[in-house]
């Protein structure tokens, strides 16, 4: 008999049936608040309606259509929508299928364009399993460790996690940017440094917004210095936040954004958009792949856009998401040392009663609520941050239910 190799590992028991709309239900007949939504990524709720239309249609009229050989009309459809949301000259894309192929594809751009070999990403930055993008990734080394070696050229400048430090805000993004300026005298000139890469906000690493100071002070030194700046949107984008995209809380324009998750509700569909005249420097035909903007993947992002356009749901997750933290944040317990978060990406780290971090009490609470039937994930180097990712679709009532069982949960802890 064969089984899943031991090597997945699974945060919840639950094995699912069926999913709909902000609810997941069990081969175990229960139904589960499910606020994980696959990571972030089913972002119009479990099974849209409009989405699944959409999806049939195209399964019976054409499901893949090589791009490297042919081009189709939802490729295409898809290219000329997404130039209606993408930030002000971003206006080429590059399609693949998962977050980790995204990040790679900037990468390879950022390198091939500017003629240089390395890229400085920031503490606590998740980017991916592949090797690349592990190499990128500074989340916790569970993603980077046994297989090196990983890929040379990478080097990491601080994020301003002020809780993490103790500061404050300010303090924790001074200290960020003199780091940054020092590593550039110390590990990699300007002269040799392709790009930043950066999350608006740190999944991963433990629901993190940056803020605006510090990434004008990115901006500010990739335009003194020729560098680019590639803010990583694949957990961010499409509404997560409040906004369509999260480096557009900061008012700081991006050189290079990835994509992925919330683009196509649950196909596997990602890509990266720059200006046209600085992908026509990478070296033609570097990029590609056999699935990449696969023609089910895209009819689903389209029907994606339609749903996130029509529901209001950018507008739905600024507000809900501001409701989920206040809610959060009003029924927290000592054990918890901080609430934050943007929109509907929101954490409450555990923390022990001297301050340090407390993996062993958020996997109680995460368990504990998943067995009142919310569904929740951990984040964080040390999984002390529990995070909560509704669809975008979500409620009032949903989030105060969430909130309710969470309540209970901290209580009974
Ligand atoms: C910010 C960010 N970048 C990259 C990735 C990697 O995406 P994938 O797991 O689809 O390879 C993720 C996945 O969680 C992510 O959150």
């Amino acid at each position: 008999m064969t089984e899943l190799s031991p090597v997945l590992k699974q945060a919840t028991p639950v094995t699912v049936d069926h999913g709909s709309g902000c609810y997941l239900y069990g081969t175990d007949g229960r139904r589960y608040l499910d606020f994980t939504a696959g990571i972030g990524v089913t972002s119009t709720g479990h099974c849209h309606p409009h989405v699944v239309a959409a999806a049939q249609a195209q399964v019976a009229s054409l499901i893949h259509g090589q791009y490297t050989t042919v081009l189709h009309r939802p490729l295409l459809e898809l290219t000329d929508r997404l130039g209606a949301v993408l930030p002000a000259g971003l206006d080429a894309l590059f399609f693949a299928n998962s977050g980790s192929e995204a990040v790679e594809a900037a990468l390879r751009l950022v390198r091939q364009a500017t003629g240089r070999p390395n890229v400085i990403v920031f503490h606590g930055g998740f980017h991916g399993r592949t090797v690349a993008a592990a190499t990128m990734t500074t989340s916790g080394t569970r993603f980077s460790a046994g297989f090196s070696p990983l890929m040379p050229g990478v080097h990491v400048a601080p994020f301003p996690t002020a809780f993490r430090y103790g500061w404050s805000e300010q303090e924790a993004t001074a200290f960020a940017l003199r780091e940054l300026d020092y590593l550039f005298t110390t590990l990699t000139s300007p002269a040799d440094t392709a790009a930043f890469l950066v999350e608006p906000v740190l999944g991963e690493g433990g629901y993190i917004p940056g803020n605006t100071e510090f990434f004008r002070g990115l901006r500010e030194r990739a335009d003194r210095h020729g560098i680019l700046l590639v803010f990583d949107e694949i957990q961010t984008g499409f509404g997560r936040t409040g906004k369509f995209f999260g480096h557009q809380h900061f008012g700081v324009r991006p050189d290079v954004i990835t994509i992925a998750k919330g683009l196509a509700s649950g196909f596997p569909l990602s890509g990266i958009a720059a200006p046209r005249e600085l992908m026509a420097r990478a070296w033609p035909g570097s990029q590609g792949g056999t699935y990449g903007g696969n023609a089910v993947a895209c009819a689903a992002a389209i029907a994606t856009l339609d749903v996130i356009e029509s529901e209001g749901l950018v507008e739905n997750a600024a507000v809900r998401g501001e409701q989920l933290l206040r809610g959060l944040r009003d029924c927290a317990t000592k054990a918890i040392g901080d609430v934050r978060g943007l929109g509907l990406m929101a954490g409450a780290e555990f923390t022990t009663a001297t301050g340090e971090p407390d993996p062993v009490t958020a996997a109680a609470a995460q368990r504990a609520a998943i067995a009142k039937g919310l569904l929740l994930l951990t984040c964080g180097a040390q999984m002390n941050v529990v995070r909560m990712i509704p669809p975008l679709i979500v409620t009032d009532a949903q989030i105060e239910d969430a909130l309710a069982i969470w309540s209970e949960v901290l209580a009974e802890l």
